[in-house]
């Protein structure tokens, strides 16, 4: 997340914690001023097997004779320290920082020993895929994915663990250490459900892809990207059938509304699967001025290029993007699960957010005020990273601002930057600046990008219910709810696989969990439920 200590330098932070922990107050915010369409909020059955078989498998999961291997397998995998520094996307080939992905590889090779009987491939030296071939090669394969790598700690706060980092320390509760829930236990949890399933001698219908990818946390350039291109090559365009990967989890009701959640029917408690169905885009832009002449201080202009840099920023945060609601917009498929599953909404409420057409103006005109609301309808901007000036008694001749936007469904990268070029253009011009196709002998504003669009939005049909019925079998008591991500994920690289990406981690998950800040933990009952989830998942694929 953007305040955590331990990723001063992460471009793509705001992990899914925070893509959970933020929707719930932006919900809360939401509750009292929208309603939605009447789409209806599906809830798939549970699942239910037809072939018995593996039930027994299944319910041992969840004995101790399994579970205590498992998590002693778990702390292993947490104590391996696969941290991804930014300085890696760049310096690949530092054998140094690279050394635990390669420890990390044998270790799923001494304790998986019946996955890695299965076709698998390396991938550009750190990422893995595991090709387990179904019985019905009509069948598109499903693709699992989950990343390897971990987020640095930051050395400053490692006296805050409770244990240390990579100790993965096991109490009666928790396994303890970073990663253990970002993303090292979807990692073990998907190789642990195949292994199980391989020792029970199954054989799937339909292919199981597995793909682990080494660099998520650094955007993942050499690591799902490549995963991806192999898996193009092998199956083609659209020839995945879905692809699940982390994303939002299962929130306990009283975590996110302060206030119980109650099926009004049957007066039960729910928890919320909030499973993303897109994610916004990504745009990075740096903004740099150059002034050709620097000089002493003491002869200083009206302007210095901080200066100048300083009325862009200004002006920019002026002029903020504006929201809209699309009827597209998964925050209406949020809704809706909120309006038929609980009890929140007051009958005026429901009125007007069942028009919420007619009520657009008013419900952006409210939703522009919180923040947290925000997010779901409007491009953001954040001007996080500034640089320039390197002595007080010397005129800067470079000054430049990153600003990190994270770009809303309505728009496309080349709009936001549209924006930036009109707002920029003029305070350019006035300080005889050249910019773009515009000249000034004075020096030059550049603008640099890195950008990644707002996603597809995928369907919530078949294979969303499909995923839907096995979280129902796993979780009892849940509501499934689809969602728009605000963070990016390695489902970036996935787009021409299949119109089918989800995000979700089969996990409760709490506040307190440490992601990408000091005690990260995963509980016990978590690790055992993302088994679980995907032993699951892989029947629900058969039947
Ligand atoms: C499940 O556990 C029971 C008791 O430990 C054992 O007898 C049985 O063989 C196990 N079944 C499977 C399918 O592993
Ligand atoms: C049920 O599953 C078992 C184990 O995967 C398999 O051997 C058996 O053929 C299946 N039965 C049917 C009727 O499909
Ligand atoms: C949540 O509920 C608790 C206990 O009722 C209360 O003390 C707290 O202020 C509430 N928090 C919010 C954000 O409403
Ligand atoms: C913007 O890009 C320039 C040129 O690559 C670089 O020198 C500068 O450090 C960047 N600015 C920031 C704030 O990172
Ligand atoms: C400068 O570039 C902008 C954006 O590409 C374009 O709309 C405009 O016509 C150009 N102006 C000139 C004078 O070429
Ligand atoms: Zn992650």
């Amino acid at each position: 997340m953007e305040k955590s200590k331990s990723t001063p330098t992460r471009k793509f932070n705001f992990k899914f914690l925070a893509r959970s922990v933020l929707l719930i107050p932006a919900l809360l915010f939401l509750k009292s001023t929208i309603q939605v369409t009447s789409s209806g909020c599906i809830q798939p059955e549970p699942f239910n097997p037809a072939n018995k078989s593996l039930d027994n498998n299944y319910q041992n999961l969840t004995t101790p004779t399994f579970t205590l291997p498992l998590f002693n397998r778990f702390s292993g995998a947490v104590q391996i320290p696969t941290v991804t520094y930014d300085e890696m996307i760049g310096d690949y080939q530092d054998p140094v920082l690279f050394a635990p992905f390669k420890d990390f590889r044998k270790y799923l090779q001494d304790n998986y020993p019946l996955v890695h009987q299965l076709e698998y491939h390396i991938i550009n030296e750190y990422s893995l895929i595991y090709i387990w071939q179904g019985s019905d090669v009509s069948l598109k394969p499903i693709m699992l994915m989950a990343h390897m790598d971990v987020v640095p700690v930051d050395p400053a706060t490692v006296s805050e663990w409770s244990h240390p980092p990579f100790s993965g320390f096991v109490d009666e509760k928790f396994i303890w250490g970073r990663g253990a829930t970002d993303c090292k236990g979807t990692v073990i949890g998907i190789i642990e459900a195949v292994e199980s399933l391989l020792k029970a001698g199954f054989t799937p219908k339909r292919t199981i892809i597995v793909s682990f990818g080494h660099d998520e946390e650094i955007s993942g350039y050499h690591g799902q990207q490549h995963n991806v291109e192999y898996i193009f090559n092998r199956y083609g365009a659209d020839g995945i059938e879905y692809v699940l990967d982390e994303g939002g989890s299962i929130v306990a009701s009283d975590s996110f509304m302060n206030t119980s959640v109650i099926d009004s029917s049957k007066k039960e408690s729910k928890h919320f699967a909030i499973i993303g169905i897109a994610e916004k885009g990504y745009l990075d832009v740096n903004i740099t001025v150059n002034i050709n002449k620097g000089g002493h201080a003491s002869i200083a202009p009206p302007h210095t290029g901080i200066g100048i840099l300083a009325e862009i920023i200004v002006a920019l945060e002026d002029n903020p993007h504006q929201p809209e609601l699309l009827a597209s917009n998964p925050v209406l498929q949020t809704l809706q699960c909120i309006n038929e599953h609980t009890n929140l909404l007051s009958t005026w409420q429901k009125f007007i957010l069942h028009h919420w057409q007619w009520f657009k103006p008013l419900i952006l005109h409210f939703a522009k005020k919180n923040p947290l609301t925000n997010i779901f309808f409007a491009t953001t901007q954040a001007a996080d990273v500034v640089k320039g000036g390197v002595k007080v008694n010397a005129l800067p001749q470079t000054a430049s601002i990153f600003i990190n936007h994270r770009v809303a469904m309505h728009q496309s990268v080349d709009q936001v930057m549209d924006h930036i070029y009109q707002i920029v253009a003029p305070i350019a011009a006035k300080h005889s600046l050249s910019f773009l196709n515009q000249t000034g002998n004075a020096g030059s504003v550049v603008v640099g990008t890195e950008k990644i669009e707002p996603s597809p939005i995928s369907p919530t049909g078949q294979s969303f219910e499909e995923i839907g019925s096995v979280v129902k079998r796993v979780f009892p008591n849940t509501i499934i709810s689809p969602m728009l991500m605000t963070a990016n994920t390695d489902t970036r690289w996935v787009w021409k696989l299949t119109r089918n990406i989800y995000r979700f981690t089969p996990a409760i998950i709490a506040s307190d969990d440490g992601i990408h800040t000091v005690n990260e933990r995963i509980s016990k009952s978590n690790l055992v439920n993302i088994v679980k989830f995907y032993h699951e998942l892989v029947r629900a694929s058969t039947e």
